[in-house]
């Protein structure tokens, strides 16, 4: 797919009101400031398509991103940001919760998670929920840019074989600002998007 296509069409605050579960879609998930937003704007190559920011918790909606038709990219809210009140944050979660259980045109999901600090406790549930549901599950081990790459192929390589075992579970190394993975990511995307 041409991703440089992406558009805006909706923010949704919850699953109610997404799109018509008729499409097929790909979830970018992951704790707030993994990067998620950044990585959009990389793969689309637009700067401001997604709005990004070095306040965690920037994206509190549902974003879709029509790539064409019935072919969408999701912007999922970040999760785990500690100064989000309580109450918020246990709203968020069941949001998230619903969109990931029950949305049909869901076709994968990318979990992005932050090299320096892989695999938190909220990244090992939507691991564990892509086992279970047989999601296909493509993680992003972003920001590599801030590790020297001997490093970065250490955590690549470590991930990698923690999950092993489970096929539809592919990892990669990924950087916004240097643009590393673009590449790898679309090819990945264009899998499950049917083309
Ligand atoms: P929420 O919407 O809060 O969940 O965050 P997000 O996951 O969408 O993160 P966002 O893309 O807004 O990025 C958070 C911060 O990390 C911003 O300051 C980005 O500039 C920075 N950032 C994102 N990707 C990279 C990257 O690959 N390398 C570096 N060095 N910084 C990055
Ligand atoms: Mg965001």
């Amino acid at each position: 797919l041409n991703y440089r296509k992406a558009h805006f069409v909706t923010s949704a605050p919850t699953l109610k009101q997404c799109p018509p579960d008729n499409a097929l879609e790909v979830a970018f998930a992951g704790r707030s400031n993994a990067g998620k937003s950044s990585a959009l704007n990389a793969l689309t190559g637009s700067s401001k398509l997604a709005r990004t920011s070095k306040t965690p918790g920037r994206t509190q909606l549902i974003n879709f991103f029509e790539i064409e038709e019935n072919r969408y990219l999701v912007d999922l809210p970040g999760y785990g940001y500690a100064k989000v009140p309580e109450a918020m944050k246990i709203k968020w979660q069941k949001h998230l919760d619903d969109y990931l259980t029950n949305r049909e045109s869901l076709a994968g999901v990318v979990l992005l998670v932050d090299i320096r600090h892989p695999m938190k406790e909220f990244d090992r549930m939507i691991l564990q929920w892509s086992i279970e549901s047989h999601m296909p599950l493509h993680i992003l081990l972003t920001k590599a840019d801030k590790l020297k790459s001997g490093v970065g192929k250490q955590a690549l390589n470590k991930l990698k074989n923690e999950v092993k075992e489970h096929d539809q579970v592919t990892v990669q190394l990924f950087s916004s600002l240097k643009k590393t993975g673009v590449t790898e990511l679309a090819h990945h995307l264009d899998t499950w998007l049917g083309v």
